[in-house]
């Protein structure tokens, strides 16, 4: 799906190069945090993703082609299989939630009834149904943050690069934003988000490259993920850290409960179902919408009675599903 190829990148100018012989593969369905400090290169990688950027030397490949072999006036339509995601939301000022979501499919070319379609599937999916007609000044942080990822989705790419998407919110509205893109990866599209969170990114055990200075020191694919009771939890040093540490547990244990409400009250018919199955969970109509390549589990939650991020399903239990780890 992406692959890194020895890469590397050095900037006009610059003594040092911002990536220096990186290597990874990325493969279909995958969720993966890419992390290191400032400088270290994480935007750049996601830049050669989208052919913002070339590399020095090495080779780029993304959706099974070489992004050198794509002509400059093809890169546009390259670019609409990645829906892109940034600290900053970048949305269009004058334009209300609907319009900006719509405008990505607008300037495509796609039908007006598939916009018409598409466009509430997607503020349905990011929760935000019914504040289509207002402008982003009218929304919270996290709800334009929400808005640019109905953008970055509703064109149904096959991946989201998402760059440090939580910067500029608070711990509880970061969750919220990590655990819908958790969701949309659950959907079937391949998610590669750059961060500085490292409690989150403990926490919801996924796949992590690191860089450092330019250079890859850490690929956790399939280093025991899956099992949460061996993975140590960070310690909460840094204060926003631990904020979102314990939002991430609340939200947990509030679908644990709930996940335990909806499983209890269920008298099956004779004869009883297997002992160890589990609660059938349903999913939502705005799942059903969309292309799912792999299935959505998710508890049938009242979702007016919870808040997004209680909603969105983060358990651990579903990654089994979510797709390939190597
Ligand atoms: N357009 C550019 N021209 C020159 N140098 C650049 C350019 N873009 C990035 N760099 C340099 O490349 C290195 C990696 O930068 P990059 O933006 O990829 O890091 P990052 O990990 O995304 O950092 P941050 O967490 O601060 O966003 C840095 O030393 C940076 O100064
Ligand atoms: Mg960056």
């Amino acid at each position: 799906m992406i692959r890194f190829e020895n890469v590397t990148k050095r900037y006009r100018g610059t003594k040092r190069p911002a990536l220096s012989g990186v290597d990874f593969e990325v493969q279909r369905g995958e969720f993966v945090f890419l992390v290191g400090a400032s400088g270290s290169g994480k935007s750049s990688c996601l830049q050669l993703i989208l052919r913002e950027e070339s590399p020095t030397s090495g080779r780029v490949a993304v959706l099974g082609r070489d992004l050198k072999s794509i002509a400059n006036r093809k890169v546009p339509y390259f670019r609409r299989s990645i829906g892109s995601v940034f600290q900053d939301f970048r949305l269009l000022p004058s334009k209300t939630v609907y319009q900006n979501v719509a405008f990505t499919l607008q300037v495509t070319g796609a039908s007006r009834g598939f916009i018409q379609q598409a466009v509430p599937e997607a503020l349905a999916l990011v929760g935000l149904s019914g504040k289509e007609k207002r402008l982003p000044h009218e929304l919270s942080g996290g709800e334009q943050q929400r808005v640019a990822i109905a953008r970055a989705i509703v064109n149904r790419p096959q991946i989201v690069l998402a760059d440090e998407p939580t910067g500029n919110l608070d711990p509880g509205t970061s969750v919220d934003i990590m655990q819908l893109l958790a969701r949309i990866n659950a959907g079937g599209t391949t998610v590669l988000m750059a961060t500085h969170e490292a409690a989150f990114v403990d926490q919801m055990q996924r796949r992590v490259i690191e860089l450092r200075d330019g250079e890859m020191v850490r690929d956790e694919v399939g280093g025991g993920y899956g099992d949460t009771s061996n993975v140590p939890r960070l310690e909460p040093e840094a204060i926003r850290g631990a904020a979102a540490t314990a939002a991430l547990q609340t939200v947990r244990e509030v679908h644990r409960e709930t996940e335990a409400a909806i499983a209890e009250p269920v008298p099956a018919p004779a004869p009883a179902p297997e002992p160890q199955a589990p609660a059938r969970p349903t999913v939502k109509p705005a799942d059903e919408a969309r292309p799912a390549t792999h299935p959505i589990t998710l508890p049938a939650i009242d979702v007016a009675e919870l808040g997004v991020a209680d909603r969105l399903g983060l358990d651990t239990g579903d990654d089994e599903e979510v797709g390939p780890v190597s």
